[in-house]
């Protein structure tokens, strides 16, 4: 019997507010009779959207996250927003290093490990993203460059921290719509890499207790071979997750094979 499976989707920056409320409201209905023992559901919307959110979903049913987070409780940063401010709106997630945040808008290592280390201090829940490109694939480097992400921005969390840790590997070639999803035995062997690491980091109870997520062209047709991998422990979601009917079916279609 596997354990809690965790399943959620980040919106990007496509629903506002009222997309955003027509979906939990939906969302919330097709699956409130799921028992949350069995299944973690989370949404991650826009900024703008997460007051709205948390009135219209209850957090028995859904735990909201936030796309990024700057890395200090306050300061003379315009334009970021802190953990003190997420947790204001019933923000109990925070998304870190997502690819098209390393990648389209530059973020280093560096600078998500602070985030990190900032969100560790005020009791957010950190989802880290991490995944290599096409070409560190293909020059046969993917180990090397998760277990580099997994360190370098881990780096200073005490074994405690695991405990509100959550991973997510989302290969930066399976992302979008463009994206071609790994096949379950290549995001499996990934998944058995960044265990080893976080067990070589956090010893065997730190290590094993951090929930590993795949994420990158999951679909209907996908979804339920992903998650019965050893070391996948949930899904991490895009497109196939917007449209709310979509995402119940694979929600209990997964389930139903756990
Ligand atoms: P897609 O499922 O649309 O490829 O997006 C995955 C993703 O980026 C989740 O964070």
């Amino acid at each position: 019997m596997k354990k809690k499976v965790y399943l959620g989707t980040n919106t990007k920056m496509y629903k506002g507010i009222a997309d955003t409320v027509v979906y939990l409201e939906e969302l919330c209905r097709l699956t409130a009779d799921i028992s949350r023992e069995a299944l973690e559901l989370f949404i991650i919307p826009s900024f703008t959207a997460l007051e709205s959110a948390r009135r219209c979903a209850p957090e028995a049913l859904v735990r909201l996250g936030a796309q990024n987070m700057g890395w200090e409780e306050q300061g003379p940063y315009t334009g970021e927003i802190s953990p003190r401010m997420l947790r204001e709106v019933g923000v109990s997630i925070v998304e870190l290093g997502h690819s098209e945040r390393r990648h389209v808008l530059g973020e280093t290592d560096d600078m998500i490990n602070r985030k990190v280390l900032c969100a560790e201090q005020q009791g957010l829940t950190i989802l880290l993203c991490v995944g290599e490109t096409a070409e560190e694939k293909a020059r046969g480097l993917a180990d090397e460059v998760l277990r580099t992400q997994l360190k370098a921005g881990l780096f200073g969390v005490d074994p405690r921290g695991t405990e509100r840790l959550w991973v997510a590997y989302e290969p930066v070639w399976a992302i979008g719509e463009n994206g071609v999803p790994a096949s379950s035995a290549y995001a499996g062997e990934r998944h058995a890499t960044l265990r080893r690491t976080l067990i070589e980091l956090y010893g065997p109870e730190g290590g094993s207790r951090v929930p590993l997520l795949y994420g990158g062209s999951v679909h209907q047709g996908n979804a339920v071979e992903l998650s019965r991998e050893a070391e996948i422990d949930g899904l991490f979601i895009g497109r196939s997750a917007w449209d709310a009917r979509n995402f119940a079916a694979i929600i209990r279609e997964v389930l139903a094979a756990g």
